[in-house]
């Protein structure tokens, strides 16, 4: 029976990760999956964290089951990090990670919405397209980065959404737009937003990168605003990237409602989801958080470390498009320096790409997304010449 199985596609992000740690390559480096690593090419574990695993050490609390939405206490850290401040009319549960947020948020549209589309940017995170086609939903899209400007297609984008029908859900990234780096301004988010309560959307907010745009508050932007409308919403988060726990799999599903009644619905369709996929969450990670989260000298040392890795990045795009400039490379190095967060679209093509890795052993996603995180003082003379000599043999896109 099972011989008739194919042979699956790889994962366009984890297997360059897989491909990376293969290369035998001495100055090999990693611009490809969403990871930050610190100057000296480390993944960091941050202070707050460790000192928050000390004190769970030193507690020995039993490794009891959490409840099935995970711990009441987690819930409302999260919703005052999304929120500013936790709210009975908005359901949270822990999920794992971020993509299983989504997952059950996929599914809660599909099984108690009767939902059968979902609208995308174009583009998108690969795992959008996988996890949403996974748990039976059509993938539609709408324009929005422009590859020959480097910018948002504001307009076209603003077009098609108030083309939608209404109650359609439209995914959207609040800050650090994977993967192009553009993210919408803030008077920007005021029209989408006014347009989606005209038109009565359904706005699905995929926060994963919280903190790494302009700051923790700011980057929650969107959802502050969306809140002050009458409108539904769904956020789904992430803690792998903002508190380096990508291995512990912690995240949120968030779904904003008309009121505390029928959040508590909404919760209860969310526990039976959760019950009947994988029971109930892990607890290590959560209880980092509700540590970090509790004591207001920790919450103030992760987010000054935070601040620093922002910076740092910050300062990669300006050193690299500095040096790209200076070289010469025929690339569009203003929008390296100019977008936010882990990634750049830096307009590298397919052809490019593949030459960087196979005769660099330098891995970025394809079609030419960057994670800047991965490039520090030692390596970034080798990653402008490599892209110089590329962008020299190759036509640029
Ligand atoms: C990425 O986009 O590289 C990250 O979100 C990691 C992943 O799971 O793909």
């Amino acid at each position: 029976m099972l011989n008739k199985i194919e042979p699956s596609l790889p994962d366009p992000i984890m297997s360059l990760m897989e491909a990376y740690t293969q290369d035998p390559h001495a100055d090999k480096v990693n611009l490809g999956i969403g990871l930050y690593y610190d100057h000296q090419g480390n993944i960091p574990v941050m202070q707050a964290v460790k000192i928050a695993e000390q004190r769970l050490v030193e507690q020995q609390r039993p490794h009891t089951y959490p409840p099935i939405e995970g711990a009441p206490l987690y819930a409302n850290q999260v919703q005052t990090l999304l929120l500013g401040q936790p709210m009975a009319r908005v359901a949270t549960v822990q999920s794992v990670g971020g993509s299983g947020a989504l997952k059950l948020a996929a599914d809660f549209l599909y099984h108690a919405l009767s939902r059968r589309e979902i609208w995308v940017s174009d583009p998108t995170w690969s795992n959008h397209w996988a996890i949403f086609e996974g748990a039976g939903l059509q993938v539609k899209t709408y324009p929005y980065f422009d590859d020959n400007t480097g910018l948002v297609s504001f307009d076209a984008m603003m077009g098609a959404l108030s083309c939608l029908p209404t109650g359609a859900v439209v995914l959207l990234h609040p800050c650090c737009h994977n993967p192009t780096g553009s993210d919408l301004t803030p008077s920007q988010w005021r029209s989408v937003i006014d347009l989606m309560h005209q038109r009565r959307l359904l706005p699905f907010f995929d926060i994963a990168y919280q903190g790494f745009g302009e700051g923790l508050e700011e980057d929650s932007f969107a959802l502050r605003e969306t809140l002050k409308t009458d409108l539904d919403f769904l956020v789904s988060h992430s803690f792998s990237k903002n508190l380096a726990l990508y291995g512990e799999r912690l995240g949120s599903l968030s779904i904003c409602c008309a009121s505390p009644s029928v959040a508590s619905n909404v919760k209860g369709m969310l526990k039976t989801l959760i019950r009947r996929s994988y029971s109930c969450p892990p607890i290590h990670g959560s209880q980092i958080v509700e540590t970090v989260f509790a004591d207001p000298a920790l919450y103030q040392n992760w987010v000054g470390e935070l601040a620093a890795m922002r910076q740092r990045i910050r300062q990669m795009r300006i050193s690299l498009s500095a040096a790209l400039e200076l070289q010469g490379a025929s690339l569009d190095y203003a929008r390296i320096r100019n977008q936010k967060g882990m990634f750049s679209y830096t307009g590298l093509n397919e052809s490019q790409i593949g030459q960087l890795r196979h005769q660099h052993a330098i891995y970025l996603v394809a079609p030419g997304r960057m994670c800047l995180p991965g490039l520090n003082a030692h390596n970034i003379d080798y990653v402008t010449a490599a892209i110089v000599d590329v962008t020299r043999t190759t036509s640029k896109r």
